[in-house]
């Protein structure tokens, strides 16, 4: 199939916000289609609309206008089999181990016991927690429980994956091995990924595509391909093309967030 696994066709979500309500014009409009098995990350500045159009996409929340249409079919408020979701906070169950946290999303299946079993295990091994899966969340680091968040997820065998600012907690040598341990993960499960981050080395090194936004409502101002082997890690920093990309990802994103700076300087409201 070549059709796009995701296509947006002018994607816009304005929000009532306030007290009164007021609206709110929170993204877009979009158009963007995304490839099976590519790797698409988006930058922007704070509060242009990056979770907003991640939701859109996840059927967490519904566009106000255009379409967006998940292998062929509309989303329609709710996430659709198929697609995973990862956030950025940590959302593991401190009262479940580390298994019984994995297979938590598959108690609504019909898997059988053995199944269930085999697939929470598998995707253990996947993300690296094998030596772990009785230890509770308390137990481990934070790119650990991370990474168990992420094990809950793909253990649903996700065809699209959307994670939201997923290393945005953890310390720069964790969030780059993690970025290597999410480029393993995307090989073998040749799921598409779809990231927001707002590291844009982070998003340099991993992507395939890399989508900038503008301040809000935020709109594609420029998408760049990275052009990188599939078989890569975080060693591509080295790459003589990484620090171009990078700079140009930068070049688009300063206007845009002094955009934001100076907006939140006139109404002498905080940087959102
Ligand atoms: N549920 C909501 N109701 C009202 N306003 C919202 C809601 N969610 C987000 N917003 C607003 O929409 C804008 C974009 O938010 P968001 O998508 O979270 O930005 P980002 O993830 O890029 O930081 C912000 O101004 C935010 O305050
Ligand atoms: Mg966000």
């Amino acid at each position: 199939m070549t059709a796009a696994q995701v296509k947006l066709s002018n994607v816009s979500k304005t929000f009532q916000a306030g007290t009164p309500p007021q609206p709110l014009h929170a993204l877009g409009p979009i158009d963007l289609e995304l490839s099976r098995g590519e790797f698409f990350a988006v930058v922007g500045p704070s509060g242009c609309g990056k979770s907003t159009l991640l939701e859109v996409i996840a059927g967490l929340t519904p566009a106000t206008e255009g379409a967006v249409l998940f292998e062929g079919r509309p989303i329609a408020g709710e996430a659709p089999d198929g697609m995973g979701v990862v956030f950025q906070e940590d959302a593991s169950f401190a009262w479940l181990t580390v298994a019984e946290n994995v297979a938590f999303g598959l108690r609504r299946t019909n898997l059988d016991r053995e199944e269930r079993a085999a697939r929470v295990s598998n995707v253990l091994s996947l993300v690296g927690l094998s030596d772990f899966a009785t230890s509770y969340p308390a137990q481990l680091s934070g790119g650990m429980r991370q990474r168990v968040c992420i094990a809950r997820t793909l253990v649903m065998e996700p065809r699209l994956i959307l994670l939201d600012e997923p290393f945005g907690a953890l310390d720069q040598q964790t969030r780059l091995l993690m970025g290597d341990e999410l480029l393993r993960m995307w090989r073998q499960t040749g799921a598409t990924v779809f990231l927001i981050t707002h590291a844009l080395d982070e998003a340099t090194m991993l992507a395939d595509r890399i989508g900038v936004m503008s301040a809000r409502p935020g709109r594609l101002t420029d998408v760049v391909e990275t052009r990188w082997p599939r078989d890569r890690d975080s060693r591509i920093i080295e790459h003589s093309e990484f620090g171009a990309i990078t700079a140009r990802l930068w070049k688009t994103l300063r206007e845009e967030s002094l955009k934001t700076i100076g907006r939140a300087r006139e109404s002498g409201g905080p940087l959102r």
